[in-house]
């Protein structure tokens, strides 16, 4: 079940775990909770763990290291660089600093999490070449980066790796980014492949979603407080996608997890799904997610489902709407 990710000789499980939660990102979080639910995301047979220094200034890094540091060598490990850090010296502290927080001497995979604009692309790419000739990162690559950051990375080293939130309610990615990256032999990591919760079968309908996660650019900024954008939404397609995926629930006797990675699992230059779960239990479904395979009809439905919302979002794949992406 495990494989090869992209050019990398890392073998990875298709599912990736998410460490951002444990941070606290969605809220209070329990310590044990996060600690138990890394753990079991282990056990359930999950080998590859994606955090970040931003994740909790640290605190998620200390917290893998904390639940899974015995297993180590049999984990693949990968991290990011926060955006005001992509100066060259600021890159090789910060990689010393995640080392240190994730008590490993090697991190497998490490990218830039998001483009920086103040300092040149090159200067970055160089800081990581020079962390891997000296043996502190095994890969490296790039998350959040678009059609044209991708371009202007892959002219500049050997990227192995670009991060993108990608799933039914957000496929932006698929205009320009997604082929690019199919075409130089790049994995796509998806991230939010849950929608932040959205597609894990809990609410009937939009207006049910938590407010400090109605903040992406399908909610319109002037009935969601949390929203950073200025866009006016898409939600009455994302409610008919909603009502879609319980149609399908009913129908096959699916999870909504099951059909919203399932899906995701099959999408063109896939490498990794990333899933973050709050507790044990949460982990334990995991299991189900690697396992899952959808047959063709339940793909094709799923696609045409949640096509209109992807046309009306349109190829901006920054999903938050800051244009931080080119
Ligand atoms: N590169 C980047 O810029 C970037 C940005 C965002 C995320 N990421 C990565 O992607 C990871 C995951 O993305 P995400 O945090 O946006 O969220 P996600 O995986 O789309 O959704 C996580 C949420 O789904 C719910 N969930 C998961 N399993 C469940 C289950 N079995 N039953 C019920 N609910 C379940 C939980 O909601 P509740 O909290 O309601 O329980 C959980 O907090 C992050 O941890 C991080 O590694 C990367």
């Amino acid at each position: 079940m495990n494989s090869k990710f992209g050019k990398t000789d890392l073998t990875t499980s298709p599912i990736v775990y998410g460490c951002m939660g444990g941070s606290g990102a969605f809220g209070a979080q329990d310590e044990t909770d996060s600690i138990e639910a890394l753990q079991e995301a282990f056990n359930v047979g999950i080998n590859f763990f994606d955090t970040a220094e931003a994740y909790g200034n640290g605190y998620s890094e200390q917290l893998l290291s904390r639940a899974l540091g015995d297993k180590r060598s049999e984990l693949v490990i990968s991290s990011k660089v926060a955006t005001p850090n992509l100066a060259p010296d600021d890159v090789i502290e910060a990689c010393e600093r995640s080392l240190k927080n994730l008590g490993t001497d090697i991190i497998d995979l490490y990218m830039l999490h998001w483009p920086n604009r103040d300092v040149p692309l090159a200067d970055s790419i160089g800081a990581l070449k020079k962390l891997k000739a000296d043996g502190k990162i095994r890969w490296y690559g790039v998350s959040n980066f678009g059609s044209n950051d991708i371009d202007d990375a892959l002219e500049l080293g050997d990227i192995s790796v670009n991060q993108l939130p990608y799933h039914l309610y957000f496929r932006a990615i698929e205009f320009e980014v997604q082929p690019k990256c199919e075409a130089a032999g790049v994995p796509i990591m998806c991230y939010s492949s849950l929608m932040q919760g959205l597609l894990a079968g809990k609410y009937k309908s939009l207006d049910e979603f938590p407010v400090n996660r109605a903040r992406t650019r399908m909610f319109d900024h002037r009935k969601w407080a949390d929203a950073v954008h200025n866009e006016n939404g898409a939600e009455e397609a994302g409610q008919e996608l909603l009502d879609a995926l319980w149609k399908l629930v009913d129908e096959t006797g699916l999870s909504m997890e099951e059909l919203a990675i399932g899906w995701l699992k099959t999408r063109r230059a896939v490498g990794g799904v990333i899933v973050g779960t709050r507790n044990a239990k949460q982990s334990r479904d995991l299991k189900k997610l690697l396992d899952v395979s959808l047959d063709d009809a339940v793909l094709q439905t799923l696609s045409d489902a949640s096509n209109r919302l992807k046309q009306e979002l349109g190829r901006d794949v920054d999903m938050w709407g800051k244009g931080r992406t080119r």
